[in-house]
């Protein structure tokens, strides 16, 4: 396997992230500057069926990926000769884009004959603050709150992530996406719940807040989202932004609740992050910065293009591999593409997951 041959703060890798339906490129340099990034929603193909559907999704990256390689590298003044490693996301995700990508990374790493780094999408989520503030250390409380996942995890060092908390039903991003469905906002969901959410009363319809007060700190939406459908079946008095609106304050309630039930349980930690696309949410922001702002805690929140999936977050994740790692010659290359992967495989499956209101 070729070896890496900058310096540690002036290695470069290309990063490639396919697990969902952004087709993402990017070289990363260890100073954390991005050299190049290019980013491709799939959006469009998939609006018409109000969510993502998967072979869609990996006929896309298929079209997209080596193209967007090409440019990226040719963005960057770059060839392929002048990265130290290539680094694509293994998983979780859907499975066939995931390999598109995978695939990709593998035969990049082969021809040039360089590491090859297999990243955990969350992973790349759980690191990507530290590409934008130098000054975060580890230990971190990290609030992971993306389409798939809702996990409240301690990271205490690459590759060390011990997750506190997880749901056990559906995700918030999932959420927002049923609850925009609901409302007919369409697909991406969740910015249009909240763009929509602005303009309505958090307090004007009851809902529920589930597992406030509950022991574990364990999160669930799926009986949130049932409400929601009643309360558009029903509407009384009450419009579209109202439902939003209280849809938003519920979620937020109950992304605190649970967090102060997490804190309650561990050693303190000097930060709360947030990464994920829902993090995007400037009231889900608001909110957190509040909590962590109460308990002397710091609270950092990446730039809202590093929330939502990108391939600078891969590429930065695998910059902290090489760093972490000074002997690392690489994942194998007959590696398999994961659709489950947990950060934390040490992790007991939270009481009641898998239930599905
Ligand atoms: O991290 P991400 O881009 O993809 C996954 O790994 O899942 O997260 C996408 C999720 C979607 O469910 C989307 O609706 C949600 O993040 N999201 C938001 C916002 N922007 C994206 N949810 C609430 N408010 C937003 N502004
Ligand atoms: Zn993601």
């Amino acid at each position: 396997m070729g070896s890496v041959t900058h310096s540690l703060s002036g290695r470069i890798v290309l990063g490639i992230e396919s697990s969902c339906d952004e087709t993402a490129v990017a070289l990363v340099r260890a100073d954390r500057t991005v050299l190049a990034e290019r980013i491709a929603s799939q959006e469009a193909e998939h609006a018409p069926y109000g969510g993502v559907v998967p072979e869609i999704a990996a006929r896309a990256h298929a079209q997209r990926l080596a193209p967007m390689i090409e440019a990226t590298f040719a963005d960057a003044g770059l060839a392929l000769d002048d990265v130290d490693a290539i680094a694509a996301t293994a998983g979780p995700g859907l499975i066939g884009g995931v390999m598109v990508g995978l695939v990709s990374g593998k035969a990049l790493a082969m021809a040039a004959d360089k590491p090859l780094i297999a990243v955990n999408h969350l992973e790349g989520h759980a690191l990507s603050p530290r590409l934008a503030d130098p000054t975060l250390q580890f230990p971190y409380l990290l609030l992971l709150v993306s389409g798939g996942h809702c996990q409240i995890l301690a990271v205490e060092g690459v590759g060390r992530y011990r997750r506190l908390a997880t749901t056990i039903d559906d995700a918030l991003g999932e959420a927002f996406d049923k609850t925009a469905k609901i409302l007919g906002l369409g697909y991406p969901g969740g910015p249009a719940v909240e763009k929509l959410a602005l303009e309505g009363d958090g307090t004007g319809v009851p809902l529920p807040r589930p597992l406030k007060g509950s022991k574990e700190p364990h999160f669930s939406f799926a009986g949130l989202k049932s409400a929601v459908l009643r309360a558009k079946e029903n509407q009384d008095g009450y419009s579209d932004a109202d439902i939003a609106a209280s849809f938003q304050q519920a979620a937020i309630d109950c992304l605190v609740d649970r967090l102060e039930r997490a804190v309650s349980l561990s050693d303190p930690f000097p930060a709360l992050v947030v990464a994920g696309g829902v993090a995007a949410n400037r009231s889900v922001r608001d909110a957190l910065e509040g909590f962590a702002n109460g308990r002397d805690m710091r609270f950092v929140a990446p730039p809202l293009a590093l929330c939502t999936d990108n391939a600078a977050m891969i590429g930065w994740a695998g910059c902290e591999h090489l760093a972490a790692k000074p002997d690392f010659a690489g994942d194998p290359l007959d590696l398999k593409a994961r659709p489950r992967w947990p950060l934390d495989p040490e992790a007991e499956a939270a009481r009641g997951a898998g239930v599905k209101a």
